[in-house]
């Protein structure tokens, strides 16, 4: 039954990136500003976890081997190792990954690796503990999230560090987030900031490049450079010449990677988006509730992908980053 599908530009599907949920307990100021107000998905708008688990069957025939939780804040949905379980299960599944701000590790890490999930990404974008007050918007320290690095690494998962660089949020924060990574034996990766949504007020010149981290990074430590170890994979990585400790750049911005993407996504609420950058997405969830059978679901995925043609940020502009209505972050997780 399985089938190897290719969109328009020849790119196979082998990603899909889940939001369990769209709320978040933090208001990262490049991602959900506290200024600004959201309304939230009501929960019978929310796929349940069967829905969740059919939808990623029907991907996983298609194509797809890596599954990410994100959110939101995946931790704040309730049962979350319930799902990971069942999706576990599924063939043809081999990696089942998570993408979290780590306050919710120190009490779920244990029972989340049990029911499957082998990597974590946190995300922490500075050391300093009133400058990450300031840039998650809730006043919480960076105390609660080191916390839930070392839960991560405790409960046995492949941790990475994930830090978005903004011009004068957090440049200072490239060397001291390098030594608290090696210190912790974490990977660090630093992401350039992207006009994800229509709220984080981008622009060009806030962006600090791959280019720039690297001059300052490589001042300081001797690195070599690492091969992807597979197609499409996103961070540019280098390694602590000496050590097994790895860096990497997500370079969104600077040097695009859209050519070997094969990540789909799937919203909270069932919507099925081709890119980060989507102005929309394709409703699942009308037949999901409709139908108990799978054909149509899969016709549907099929024909979804085959018509795929994104490469945003191989096309983008300071125009389309601000007059292009994108789909938030948060909704989409990243
Ligand atoms: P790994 O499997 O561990 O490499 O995960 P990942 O880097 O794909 O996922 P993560 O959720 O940690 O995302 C890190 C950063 O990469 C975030 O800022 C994402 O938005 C960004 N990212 C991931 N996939 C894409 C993508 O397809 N396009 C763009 N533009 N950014 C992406
Ligand atoms: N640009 C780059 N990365 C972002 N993230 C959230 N918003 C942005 C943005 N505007 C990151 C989060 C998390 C990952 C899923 O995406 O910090 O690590
Ligand atoms: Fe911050 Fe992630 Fe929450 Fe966005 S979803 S506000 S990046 S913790
Ligand atoms: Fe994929 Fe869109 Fe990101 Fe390009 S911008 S890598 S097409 S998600």
């Amino acid at each position: 039954k399985k089938e190897n599908i290719k969109d328009m530009l020849d790119r196979p599907l082998r990603d899909l990136r889940i939001s369990v949920i769209d709320r978040c307990n933090l208001r990262c100021q490049y991602c959900m500003p506290a200024d600004k107000e959201y309304t939230f998905l009501p929960k019978d708008e929310l796929l349940s976890f069967e829905e969740i688990t059919r939808t990623a069957a029907v991907f996983a025939e298609l194509g797809v081997k890596k599954i990410r939780l994100t959110g939101g804040e995946p931790l704040l949905r309730r049962d979350l190792p319930t799902l990971v379980h069942m999706l576990s299960q599924i063939n043809g599944i081999n990696d089942i990954a998570l993408t979290t701000n780590g306050i919710l590790l120190p009490k779920q890490a244990k029972a989340l690796k049990e029911a499957g999930v082998k990597r974590v990404n946190i995300s922490l974008d500075s050391i300093n503990d009133s400058l990450f007050k300031l840039i998650n918007g809730r006043g919480i320290g960076t105390k609660p999230v080191i916390d839930g690095i070392r839960a991560a690494k405790e409960a046995g998962f492949e941790t990475k560090v994930n830090m978005v660089v903004k011009k004068g949020m957090n440049d200072d924060q490239i060397i001291p987030m390098a030594e608290f990574c090696l210190e912790e034996k974490v990977q660090l990766r630093y992401i350039e900031f992207m006009d994800v949504g229509t709220t984080n007020d981008w622009k060009m010149d806030k962006v600090i490049t791959k280019k720039d981290i690297f001059k300052q990074l490589n001042e300081r430590f001797d690195l070599e450079p690492l091969n992807p170890d597979y197609f499409g994979e996103v961070a540019k990585k280098y390694r602590y010449k000496g050590t097994d400790i790895m860096v990497g750049f997500i370079t969104s911005v600077s040097e695009s990677f859209c050519g070997s993407c094969t990540r789909a996504r799937l919203s909270a609420n069932g919507h099925v988006y081709t890119c980060l950058f989507s102005e929309s997405g394709h409703d699942i969830k009308e037949l999901l509730r409709s139908t108990s059978e799978d054909e149509p679901l899969r016709e549907r995925i099929v024909s979804i992908w085959n018509h795929r043609r994104d490469r945003y940020s191989d096309e983008r502009t300071e125009a389309t980053a601000k007059q292009r209505k994108k789909i938030e972050m948060s909704y989409i997780g990243g």
